[in-house]
């Protein structure tokens, strides 16, 4: 145990963040719900969530506190990648029902006080996209393939690819076709890439945009928003593409633009992360600015140091940008408190919030990562003959990740069901994996449907709530009616609670726009702490307890925390604590 039960008026600190104005734009201090439709809730009974569903359960949402919901696909598709293959940007599929059911729950959600914003899927269509129809029919040297990526092949008779890409989900990304030219597809082959220095393609996405906006979405998420311009030429590239892992490089002591650090590592070939790509952002930065009422994107760009990332987040770009190295950092204090001290320089640079993620549906969800023995950034699924998560060890981390996360300055996502500490389905038969990552790499990716299984509302019911009819596009484990909402709420200490009771005080704590401070004497070793605002946040990473200020008051903590023999506060293993400071 340490010794430093010093008072919190005397503890020393380290600014990295100064506080900022409580009436700035929404999106500075949002927490923001991703809703993954095909998991949420299923109203018409076919086992596939859809808007209804969504409609329906906006109470939970509201009621637990977070400010705006994020919609994953629910654009008309054939589904090849769960909806990121779209065919229509502006229709619904029929699975998740129709554009009155989307201005419904847009409807409800305002009225709730919620605001909206939907998934951006710019880099590639489906092949069932009318304009992949049409390149397909007019055939090469087409003025119909220019909107994408077709090539002539390399070798005798073009029978090699162009260059020598690999998809993200295992194989070539490149495919052939019957007339001798190959098309580029950075993922499955049902997505080709769209060739983003056709002026077309740049008209529509911004006519998409508009699109959405009239009907009063609050903003986009943008979909591998590093990944639309390429290098020039195509050029050969030996490096690994992958979507989170590789987001490493968080040194503290440089958050000046550390642009000439390429490095050709991780994922900065020449598929991604161009110059170019900036001012696509600009060009929608413009078309958001006609509209009232704060509109704002989110990137998903995989890039990586974060100082390359902070350029997808100026003024006149998107208004945030996802923090995959926080999700990176594992259990690994120093991992983290360097991402913190990182995320800070570079956002605040560029007068940006920094954003904090710990799961969403393309990774193994916290609650499972950390339960493992070595909790990486990203096992690319848990199957069966894998090395199953200790599951206590795994909730009772993720809680503290949780508490500390949501007591950072910014703006934090949170992926539905992560409010009930809700593990993967690490033991998913094969035969139901739908993930194309599984299929690409023959199964050694066991892909990411292990975190996309549809959430448990009550324990009692038929597929635990979740669809009137029982049925499940994937099956629940047992295991989830523990987890079930109705088995959770207004019972103390559930994560469900925990997780109302984190919002309710970084709201009236003003944390999200507050500021960061390292508190000297605590944060260091096993420990990290910080101060924001009046309140002091303790994350114990390590197995032994630690001694808290002793002029401290508990107002939250992902565990009970304990008093010793003399009557001081002490904080357990793996839990996080926030402390009202002495006056
Ligand atoms: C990132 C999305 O989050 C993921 O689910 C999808 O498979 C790829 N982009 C391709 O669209």
């Amino acid at each position: 145990m340490t010794t430093d039960a010093l008072p919190t008026t005397s503890l020393g600190r380290a600014l990295v963040h100064a506080p900022g104005t409580p009436d700035a734009a929404w999106w500075r201090d949002a927490v923001i719900y991703q809703v993954y439709p095909r998991s949420f809730a299923d109203a018409s009974g076919d086992g596939i969530g859809d808007l209804a569903g969504i409609t329906a359960r906006l109470d939970h949402l509201a009621d637990l506190g977070v400010d705006a919901v994020w919609l994953s696909p629910f654009y008309r598709s054939p589904q090849a990648d769960a909806g990121y293959d779209v065919a229509d940007y502006r229709q619904v599929d029929p699975l998740f029902g129709t554009l009155d059911d989307f201005d419904a729950m847009l409807d409800r959600a305002h009225r709730l006080g919620l605001r909206v914003i939907v998934d951006l899927v710019p880099n590639h269509t489906s092949d069932e996209h009318v304009w992949f129809a049409e390149a397909l029919a007019a055939g090469p040297g087409s003025a119909a393939r220019e909107r994408y990526l077709f090539r002539a092949g390399r070798g005798v008779d073009g029978a090699e690819p162009p260059n020598n890409w690999q998809s993200i989900f295992g194989g070539p990304a490149w495919t052939r076709l019957p007339d001798g030219e190959w098309y580029l597809h950075l993922f499955d082959s049902r997505q080709p890439d769209l060739n983003w220095e056709h002026p077309e393609v740049r008209a529509e996405f911004e006519d998409v945009l508009r699109f959405w906006l009239d009907r009063g979405v609050d903003g986009f998420r943008v979909d591998v928003a590093h990944g639309m311009v390429k290098a020039p030429g195509l050029p050969d590239w030996a490096g690994h593409v992958s979507m989170i892992e590789g987001v490493d490089d968080v040194s503290p002591t440089d958050p000046v633009d550390r642009a000439d650090e390429v490095t050709g590592s991780g994922n900065q070939g020449p598929m991604f992360d161009q110059d170019g790509v900036h001012e696509i952002y600009r060009a929608w930065n413009r078309v958001l600015r006609q509209y009232d009422g704060d509109r704002a994107m989110v990137a998903e760009a995989w890039v990586e140091p974060l100082s390359r990332l902070a350029r997808y987040v100026r003024s006149d770009e998107a208004q945030q940008a996802f923090n995959f190295a926080f999700l990176a950092a594992g259990w690994d204090p120093a991992a983290l408190r360097d991402v913190v001290t990182s995320s800070y320089g570079v956002n605040d640079a560029v007068g940006a919030p920094t954003t904090w993620v710990l799961s969403n549906h393309d990774v193994v969800r916290h609650a499972s990562r950390f339960g493992l023995s070595t909790p990486t950034a990203r096992p690319n699924g848990i199957g069966r003959a894998d090395e199953q998560p200790d599951e206590a060890l795994g909730l009772r981390r993720a809680r503290a990740a949780t508490l500390l996360m949501l007591a950072l300055p910014g703006s934090a996502y949170l992926y539905q069901g992560e409010e009930l500490g809700l593990p993967d389905h690490t033991t998913l038969d094969d035969t139901y994996r739908q993930d194309p990552a599984f299929f690409r790499t023959g199964g050694a990716e066991r892909g990411r449907d292990g975190c996309r299984v549809p959430l448990p509302w009550s324990a009692g019911e038929p597929a635990f709530g979740f669809s009137p009819s029982g049925v499940t596009w994937l099956p629940q484990p047992a295991a989830y009616a523990a987890y079930a909402v109705d088995a959770q709420r207004g019972v103390p200490g559930s994560t469900l609670e925990t997780y109302r009771a984190a919002l309710a005080a970084r709201r009236s704590e003003g944390l999200g726009t507050g500021g960061l401070e390292w508190l000297e004497e605590l944060d260091g070793g096993d420990v990290v702490a910080f101060r924001n605002r009046d309140v002091l946040v303790v994350a114990n990473l390590g197995s032994a307890p630690v001694e808290l200020p002793a002029d401290a008051a508990v107002l939250l903590a992902s565990v009970d925390v304990e008093r010793d023999a003399t009557g001081g506060l002490v904080l357990p293993a793996d839990a996080t604590v926030w402390l009202r400071a002495g006056a």
